[in-house]
C-alpha cells in the first residue's frame, strides 16, 4: 500500500459518525467503536479450504458503545431489539434464546483466554447490517468488540490478532466453525478497495474496485438461513474428509489447496462421489477466483460477470449450498443485459445475491425482480446498493 492510500483509508475511517440511538449510552469512559459487514465477490466456501477469496467491507455496520464498570459485571443491552442480557466475568454464560449475548460474550471469553484481565463493563449494541442475510453481521459484531475491549484494557492486540481471536470466538462459543474470511474483511476493509487474501498463508492485496457506472446490488431473498450452521460445518466435515482420502496417495497433502483435479479424479471420485463434488467445487472456485482476478485487473467486467454465474452454478448444484430462492433470483437476472454477473453469496442456504449492475438499470431491476419474486415466491424481496468502506475503526 503506497502512502497516499494509506492516508485516504485513514481519512475515510475519520469520517464515520456515532449513530445518534448511542448517544444516550456514552459517559466519559467510554469507547465507540464500528465494525463493517462484508459482501464477497467471488470465492465462496473456500476460506476454511486454505483457498482464495475476495471480501470486501460495507457501508452497513455494527457499532458498540462500551463502558467499563467497577464490578465484575456484564450489562449487555440491544438498542435495536431492544433486550438485555446479563452475566460475570467470572461465569461467562450463553444465551440460550438469544443470539447476539453471544457474540459479545464469546470474544470475552476468548480475551481471558488469551490470558487479557477483562473487568465488568455495559455495552450498547446497535447497527444496520440485515441480520441472516449473508452479509456477516455476527462477525462485524465480533470485530466491534473485540476492538473496544482492546482499547479499554490496554491489550495492544494488532488487527491480525483480533480477526483471529473474533474467529474463535465464533468458532468456540456460538459452534459454527467458519473460516477467517468474515472477521478478516471487516477488519481489513479498505475504502473502494477489494481485499484479494489467501487464507493459507493470510498474505493480503488490495485491488482498486473501479467500477464506474456499476452498482454492486444485493437482493435478499428474506430467508434466514439458520439451516445454514448445521449444513455449515457439514459441508467443512465433507472437505476434510476429501483431504483424508487424497492424503493416502499424497502424503504431504494438508488442504483442498495442496489439490488438483486430477488427484481428485485419482482419490476420491471412485471412493465417494457426494465428497468428490464437494471438493470439486472448492478446487475449481479457486481457480475462478485467480482468473476473475485477472479479469479485475484488466477491466474486463463482462468476463468477471461470466465466472460468478459460474460461481453460483457450483454452488448450487456440486456444493448444494443454495436455496429455490436464490436459485431463482440468480436465474431471473441471467438474461439482463445490464446485470454482468451474480450469485449467491457467504454461506448460503438463504440470504442475498450479490450482482453487478449498470447503474442505470439499478431501479428498474429492484422493481422488476421484487415482483417477480413474490409472483414466484409468495415473499418480499429487499435491496440494498452496498458502498465498499473502510474496516473496524474507532469512533
Ligand atoms: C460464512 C463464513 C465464512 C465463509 C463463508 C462462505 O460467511 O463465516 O468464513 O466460509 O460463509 O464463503
Amino acid at each position: 500500500m503506497n502512502k497516499q492510500q494509506e492516508q485516504s483509508s485513514d481519512l475515510r475511517a475519520g469520517s464515520y459518525r456515532i449513530p445518534d440511538n448511542l448517544r444516550a449510552y456514552i459517559q466519559p469512559e467510554t469507547v465507540i467503536t464500528r465494525s463493517p459487514g462484508r459482501i464477497n465477490l467471488i470465492g465462496e466456501h473456500t476460506d476454511y479450504n486454505n483457498g482464495f477469496v475476495l471480501p470486501a467491507a460495507i457501508d452497513k455496520a455494527a457499532y458498540v458503545a462500551m463502558t467499563p464498570r467497577a464490578d465484575q459485571e456484564i450489562h449487555l443491552y440491544s438498542v435495536d431489539m431492544e433486550e438485555r442480557y446479563h452475566c460475570t466475568t467470572d461465569n461467562i454464560n450463553a444465551s440460550a434464546d438469544m443470539s447476539w449475548p453471544n457474540y459479545i460474550l464469546g470474544v470475552v471469553q476468548q480475551f481471558l483466554l488469551a490470558g487479557i484481565a477483562v473487568g465488568g463493563f455495559d455495552a450498547a449494541l446497535t447497527g444496520d447490517i440485515p441480520i441472516g442475510a449473508g452479509l456477516s453481521s455476527s462477525a462485524a459484531v465480533e470485530c466491534a468488540v473485540a476492538f473496544a475491549l482492546n482499547k479499554l484494557y490496554v491489550a495492544n492486540l494488532d488487527k491480525l490478532s483480533i480477526v483471529k481471536l473474533a474467529q474463535r470466538a465464533e468458532n468456540q462459543f456460538v459452534g459454527v466453525q467458519c473460516g477467517i474470511m468474515d472477521q478478516f474483511a471487516s477488519v481489513f476493509g479498505k475504502y473502494n478497495h477489494v481485499i484479494k487474501l489467501d487464507c493459507r498463508s493470510l498474505a493480503y492485496e488490495y485491488e482498486p474496485f473501479n467500477m464506474d457506472g456499476i452498482k454492486v446490488l444485493l437482493l435478499d431473498t428474506n430467508v434466514k438461513h439458520s439451516l445454514g450452521s448445521t449444513e455449515y460445518n457439514v459441508r467443512r466435515i465433507q472437505c476434510e474428509t476429501g483431504v483424508a482420502l487424497v492424503q493416502q496417495r499424497y502424503g504431504n497433502v494438508t488442504s483442498l489447496r495442496d489439490v488438483d483435479l486430477a488427484m481428485l479424479d485419482e482419490c476420491v471420485k471412485p471412493a465417494d462421489e457426494l465428497v468428490y463434488r464437494r471438493c470439486r467445487y472448492v478446487i475449481e472456485e479457486n481457480n475462478r477466483l485467480l482468473n476473475a482476478c485477472r479479469d479485475l485487473e484488466a477491466g474486463n467486467l463482462r468476463a468477471f460477470g461470466k465466472r460468478m454465474y459460474q460461481s453460483h452454478e457450483g454452488l448450487s448444484t456440486m456444493y448444494e449450498v443454495s436455496c429455490p430462492e436464490l436459485d431463482f433470483l440468480v436465474d431471473y437476472v441471467r438474461d439482463k443485459p445490464a446485470v454482468l454477473g451474480a450469485r449467491m453469496m457467504g454461506g448460503g442456504f438463504g440470504g442475498c445475491t450479490i450482482n453487478l449492475v449498470e447503474e442505470g438499470a439499478v431501479d428498474a431491476l429492484i422493481a422488476g425482480a421484487a415482483a417477480a419474486y413474490t409472483a414466484a415466491k409468495g415473499k418480499t424481496l429487499k435491496a440494498y446498493v452496498a458502498r465498499i468502506e473502510s474496516g473496524t475503526c474507532l469512533l
